[in-house]
């Protein structure tokens, strides 16, 4: 089991080795990152991994193509490209007023 640490809803949740963020999150209503193409090319689920990046599936020619290469050293991804591999993983986004 994973934990992971959604900063912006202050929510400690455990999951499944190996899910996909988009699924995880799709199943935690509690959860307030939003989605939008879940193809790596809107931006809509742009995050900051503050801790545990090497806990995540690895950087997928998508987000190398969507992020600029000084985001991406510090952290940023796109959730919908994520795999939980394990570990313990925080997160943090920019919230809109949105969900
Ligand atoms: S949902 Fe569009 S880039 Fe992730």
């Amino acid at each position: 089991m994973a934990k992971i640490f959604f900063k912006p809803d202050n929510l400690h949740l455990e999951c499944e080795d190996g899910t996909r963020l988009i699924d995880f999150c799709d199943e935690s209503p509690d959860v307030s990152l939003c989605f939008g193409c879940t193809e790596g090319s809107c931006g809509v689920c742009e995050l900051t991994v503050l801790k545990g990046n090497e806990n995540l599936s690895k950087v997928t020619e998508e987000e190398k193509e969507y992020l600029l290469k000084e985001d991406l050293e510090n952290g940023m991804r796109l959730g919908c490209q994520l795999t939980i591999r394990k570990g313990e993983i925080e997160l943090t986004w920019k919230k809109n007023r949105a969900k």
